[in-house]
């Protein structure tokens, strides 16, 4: 028999690039209730240190365990690549990251076994995207000489037997897209800019590795040429919490009360205005929170 739950999914994220993955579970998962928290007030976490993401991130998912969680979403690019291990050991409740779900559609895509990864600086130097990606390949382990260091500045090759990796951290689109200028001239002078060297190689698929780039698909998609398909790992990453909420017995079939509500540690002016754009919907129910004392 189909099991409900009635509780809701949290979805973590550093601020409000996460609604990208928020919008993907309105349209995939519209009967379930949603608590969504956005760590406004210290965002962007691509810029910091791995040790200063996961202390943030545990304690924004902290708040999100105490309010009932069912599952929890890890919605941020950069927190899934650095903070996904410790927010596991942690809370005992199913954790989605996007690492694996993009990572894994983009070896589903690929012919040419040539993928090309983009996103926060704290995302590429992690290597979290490539070692998703050998591991599902079925490759063992690899020990990277170069991880942690500062190969997020240029594009970086990785071969991993049979398969090459191409990354890329591209930290103005953030800005970009916040700023509601994701197709603008200046978006797509950066835009080339970023991706010269990976234009030149023989990628047919490029990772979308951060929240805020599908709203850069035009021009990226413009830069690249029509023959690379981009993977959107918000769309990838829901279609496994579906899978997640089954697999468990949890799904919801909430039809009244406000379904989605957002915590946000900043004030939540610039979060609205931002946030319904990337939405295309209104925010209502929201609230200012205090995390980490
Ligand atoms: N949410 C982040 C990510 O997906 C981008 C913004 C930030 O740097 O915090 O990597």
């Amino acid at each position: 028999m189909r099991k409900i739950s009635d509780r809701p999914i949290g979805v973590f994220d550093s601020g409000v690039g996460g609604l990208t993955v928020m919008k993907e579970i309105m349209r995939q998962l519209p009967e379930e209730k949603v608590l969504y928290a956005g760590d406004t007030a210290r965002v962007p976490y691509g810029i910091r240190s791995a040790e200063t993401v996961v202390r943030y991130s545990l304690e924004m998912v902290d708040f999100l365990v105490r309010k009932g969680i069912k599952l929890l979403v890890v919605a941020c690019n950069t927190a899934s690549a650095s903070a996904l291990t410790a927010i596991k050991e942690r809370f005992d409740i199913p954790v989605i990251g996007v690492i694996e779900p993009g990572a894994r559609k983009a070896l589903e895509t690929t012919r040419s076994k040539k993928i090309g990864i983009i996103g926060t600086e704290g995302t590429i130097k992690s290597n979290s995207y490539v070692h998703a990606i050998n591991a599902l390949y079925g490759n063992k382990p690899i020990v990277m000489k170069e991880h942690g260091a500062i190969h997020f500045d240029r594009y970086f090759e990785v071969s991993l037997g049979g398969l090459s990796i191409f990354t890329k951290a591209c930290p103005l689109f953030v800005p970009l897209a916040e700023e509601g200028w994701a197709s603008s001239d200046v978006a797509v002078l950066t835009a080339g800019h970023y991706l010269e060297g990976l234009k030149k190689e023989p990628i047919d698929t490029l990772v979308l590795g951060c929240t805020h780039y599908p709203l850069l698909k035009g021009v990226i998609s413009r830069i690249m040429g029509e023959n690379i398909t981009l993977i959107d790992s918000a769309r990838e990453t829901v279609i496994e919490v579906k899978k997640a909420l089954l697999q468990y017995g949890i799904e919801g079939n909430s039809l009244s009360g406000p379904l989605w509500t957002y915590y946000v540690t900043d004030s939540p002016e610039r979060f609205i205005k931002v946030g319904e754009r990337f939405l295309s919907r209104k925010i209502e129910q929201i609230e200012n929170i205090n995390v980490g004392g």
